[in-house]
């Protein structure tokens, strides 16, 4: 019986690191991230699109990478959680969310992360209503909010983007 499942070779380039990897062309990219390339900081919250976890950047935007084939990203440039820190060392918006307590179980963070230092790359002083928007599709049920967009605020504040 012939093989149903197609797959295709495709190329990123991953926080900075190039990659080659075959997968199935029914592949969700956030499954190739996680399962394949063992890049979990992304989280699968809801694989529908509504929770936010899953937020990367797909060159320099943020996506929800559980809504993207990923042979639909072929040739992108991805950064993920684990491509904010450099060498080990917090960003400054990773730090305020430390230090704000903007977290509680943690699972939305990585997602959080990647929309809030998206938003203050393209707007460094972000209104607390600006704040509030792009982070609209991060999904949180344990802060009440609050302190995420203050530790986004402190950031901001600080003059550091990410
Ligand atoms: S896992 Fe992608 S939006 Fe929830
Ligand atoms: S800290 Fe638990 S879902 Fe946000």
């Amino acid at each position: 019986m012939a093989d149903l499942v197609s797959s295709k070779v495709i190329r990123l380039q991953i926080n900075g690191e190039p990659y080659e990897v075959e997968v199935a062309t029914r592949r969700l990219l956030v499954h190739v991230l996680r399962d394949d390339l063992n890049l979990t900081g992304t989280h699968v919250g809801c694989d529908t699109g509504n929770c936010g976890a899953c937020t990367i950047h797909l060159e320099g935007a943020p996506v929800k990478s559980c809504m993207l084939l990923a042979v639909q990203a072929d040739g992108a440039a991805i950064t993920t959680v684990e491509g904010l820190a450099v060498d080990g060392e917090l960003t400054p918006l990773q730090r305020a969310f430390s230090e704000q307590h903007a977290l509680q179980c943690g699972y939305c963070t990585p997602g959080m992360l990647m929309s809030a230092s998206a938003l203050l790359e393209a707007n460094p002083s972000p209104s607390e209503e600006e704040i509030r928007v792009a982070l609209q599709g991060n999904i949180c049920r344990c802060t009440g909010y609050w302190n995420i967009v203050e530790a986004v605020q402190s950031a901001a504040g600080a003059g550091q983007a990410s």
